[in-house]
């Protein structure tokens, strides 16, 4: 998987899904049957635990740690709450430029001291990744996360989850002063909680911009990729643990085809590719010799086995264009798809050699 993100080909191809922890699981489920999503990513024995699931079930390549973007948030004290089936709720929304210049004023540095729990969470999970990567004889890397600053500000202005994120898009043209203030202020706050997990062992890291998509490309340039930017320097600037050439970092979002060349920071190895979007085709976009990471789209899943293979082996061979791929959906893991189908398609991808 590493050797993948920074552009080798290995003869397998690694595959990892985004979601792969969650409702999908029924250990997930029977886990989580108390308490909140956010008391449970808060809590290491459960967060490591519910991280490992698909990897022993499914036979992943990777583990992606299981929180959520707006962690950093609720460690800084802002109140926020995970409504099943819908996304972050925030019961105070930034609706006024006073709104933004109260919420800024909390220190970034706030998400590093009040850390401990995922710290922690961290430690325990590149344990058990290692103890199961000496039963299977490979390596088990654990990927951290964090959202991208335009995806928290669209929740945190709108309030909770929207389909068109009018307010994020209305308030970067009606008061660009309190949006560049808000999204430099997430660049630290996310930035940083992607550092921590990376100096807790994580061995790569993805920037999830899940709306980057709803942007004209214009406003995407100058309003939400700078922030962006910073948010993957912190991880970018970290020092490297012995033997350790490179990071891995990949940024990836939804509805991106328009913007992929611009997602293509120097400062990223691997760019997500969501399900719209043939892999030659965003490779020939993006003009620079990247990983893709992809895309497989959920709704796959569901449907026949052969057909489902065919869509696999058909993006295992528009992979080929770029330097590596790395296998994954094109979002993530619906709820409702079948665990089979998931560990199905791992099958599918490892038994794929290129002609
Ligand atoms: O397995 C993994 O991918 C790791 C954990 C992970 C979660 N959220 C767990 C989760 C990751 C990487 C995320 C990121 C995340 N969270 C994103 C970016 C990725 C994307 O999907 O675009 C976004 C936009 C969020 C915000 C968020 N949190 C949403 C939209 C939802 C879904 C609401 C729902 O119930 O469907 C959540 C909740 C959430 N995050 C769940 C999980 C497992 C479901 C919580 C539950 O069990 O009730």
């Amino acid at each position: 998987m590493i050797r993948a993100l920074l552009g080798d080909r290995p003869e397998i191809t690694p595959v990892w899904f985004m979601r792969q922890a969650g409702r999908s699981l029924p250990e997930y489920r029977a886990l989580r049957s108390r308490g909140s999503m956010i008391d449970a990513c808060l809590d290491p024995a459960m967060a490591s635990e519910i991280t490992m699931q698909p990897v022993r079930r499914h036979g992943v390549d990777a583990a992606i740690f299981f929180s959520d973007i707006i962690i950093p948030l609720a460690l800084m004290g802002i109140h926020v709450e995970i409504a099943a089936g819908r996304g972050p709720v925030f019961s105070q929304p930034l609706h006024t430029t006073a709104d933004i210049a109260r919420t800024v004023a909390i220190d970034p540095a706030l998400v590093t001291e009040r850390g401990g729990p995922i710290v922690d969470a961290v430690g325990r999970t590149t344990a058990m990744l290692a103890e199961l990567s000496e039963e299977r004889g490979e390596p088990l890397p654990l990927i951290g996360f964090a959202g991208a600053p335009f995806t928290l500000a669209a929740y945190l202005v709108e309030g909770g989850p929207s389909k068109d994120h009018m307010a994020a898009r209305r308030l970067i043209h009606d008061d660009p002063a309190a949006w560049a203030d808000l999204t430099a202020w997430l660049a630290e706050v996310t930035g940083r909680f992607l550092a921590l997990q990376i100096e807790a062992g994580a061995s790569a890291g993805q920037l999830f911009d899940s709306w980057a998509g709803g942007l004209h490309p214009d406003d995407y340039r100058s309003s939400a990729l700078p922030a962006s930017v910073t948010a993957l320097a912190h991880a970018r600037a970290l020092p490297l643990p012995d033997g350790v050439d490179r990071l891995p970092l990949v940024h990836f979002g939804v509805g991106t085809g328009e913007i992929l060349a611009d997602m293509a920071t120097p400062d990223i190895d691997a760019l997500g590719v969501d399900y719209r979007v043939p892999l030659d085709e965003a490779h020939r976009r993006i003009g620079r010799d990247l990983t893709l990471q992809g895309n497989l789209d959920p709704a796959m899943l569901f449907a026949p086995e052969p057909v489902r293979t065919a869509a696999i082996h058909g993006i295992l061979e528009a992979g080929r264009s770029a330097r590596a791929h790395v296998f994954n959906l094109g979002h993530g893991v619906p709820m409702d798809a079948d665990p089979n189908a998931i560990s199905a398609v791992v099958r599918t991808v490892h038994d794929w050699r290129a002609r």
